[in-house]
């Protein structure tokens, strides 16, 4: 080759990679907006509540933080907002055993928290974090559910309870439950937690069927 052609070779191939690259650049920049949703004044002041009360210090979200306590990326897709506010307000009024300390979080300032964890879960994390393999596990045992038990797996209850080992620790361990409630209690206590319990941070399902509620009531009196 010539060095005429070396040179040519050089020039327009040079060319040709960096028309790739703004190209590909510009098809970056246009995908990484629909990745997150738009931040309002309600994020922002979440955003500022979240330092003022070091919260990653303890907590990992988008990968940064500390390990001590769990990591609070998706949090608002796994547990719903009155459990978070009353939690974030006063965690041991939800577990006695919670160890996250009571800051004195206000009511404006755990909904404006709310807002902005609501919007870091809807950020496209290319699934981070990983889901608990144990959780994963349970699904692909592959024995033969019963309806309580497939309805416990669908409405994630084990995102707050503890069963054989496996779940969250915000609610009551359930491994023994059945020895503890009977089925008025369970039943009525599925449909309105707060008559039971006062201040319980446990979601109502009273909108699920009567059938549903008994199949989940009968999957709670066999835990002995
Ligand atoms: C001193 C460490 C510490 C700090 C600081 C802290 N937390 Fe926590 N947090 C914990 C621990 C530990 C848990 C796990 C439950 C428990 O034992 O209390 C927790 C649990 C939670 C939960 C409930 C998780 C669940 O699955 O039920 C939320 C929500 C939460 N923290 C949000 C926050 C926010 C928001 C802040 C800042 C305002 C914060 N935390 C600051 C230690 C901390
Ligand atoms: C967002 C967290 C959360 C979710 C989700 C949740 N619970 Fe609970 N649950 C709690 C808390 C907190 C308590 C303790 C307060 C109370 O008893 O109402 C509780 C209490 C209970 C109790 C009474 C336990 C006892 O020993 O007194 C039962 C039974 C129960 N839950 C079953 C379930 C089932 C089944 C599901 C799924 C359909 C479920 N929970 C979903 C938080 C939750």
């Amino acid at each position: 080759m010539s060095n005429k052609a070396l040179r040519n070779l050089f020039a327009f191939g040079s060319l040709g990679f960096f028309v790739i690259f703004v190209i590909l650049t510009i098809d970056t920049m246009g995908k990484l907006d629909k990745r997150a949703p738009e931040i309002t004044e309600e994020v922002n002041l979440g955003k500022k509540v979240w330092h003022k009360y070091d919260c990653i210090g303890c907590h990992t979200i988008l990968g940064n933080g500390s390990y001590f306590a769990p990591d609070m990326t998706k949090i608002s897709e796994k547990k719903p907002k009155e459990y978070l506010k009353q939690f974030l307000m006063d965690p041991k009024s939800v577990n006695p055993k919670a160890s996250m300390p009571k800051f004195g979080i206000t009511s404006q300032e755990a909904d404006h928290l709310i807002a902005f964890l609501e919007w870091i879960s809807k950020v496209d994390t290319n699934g981070w974090p990983p889901k608990p393999l144990l959780a994963q596990a349970v699904a692909v045992t592959g024995a033969e559910l019963s309806p309580g038990q497939r309805l416990y797996q669908q409405l994630n209850c084990s995102a707050c309870h503890m069963l054989n080992g496996i779940g969250g620790t915000t609610g009551p361990d359930l491994t023994h439950v059945g020895s503890r409630r009977d089925r008025t209690w369970i039943l009525g206590h599925f449909k309105d937690p707060k008559a039971y319990v006062p201040n319980s941070a446990m979601p109502s399902y009273g909108h699920l069927s009567e059938k549903e509620l008994n199949e989940l009531t009968d999957f709670m009196i066999s835990l002995k």
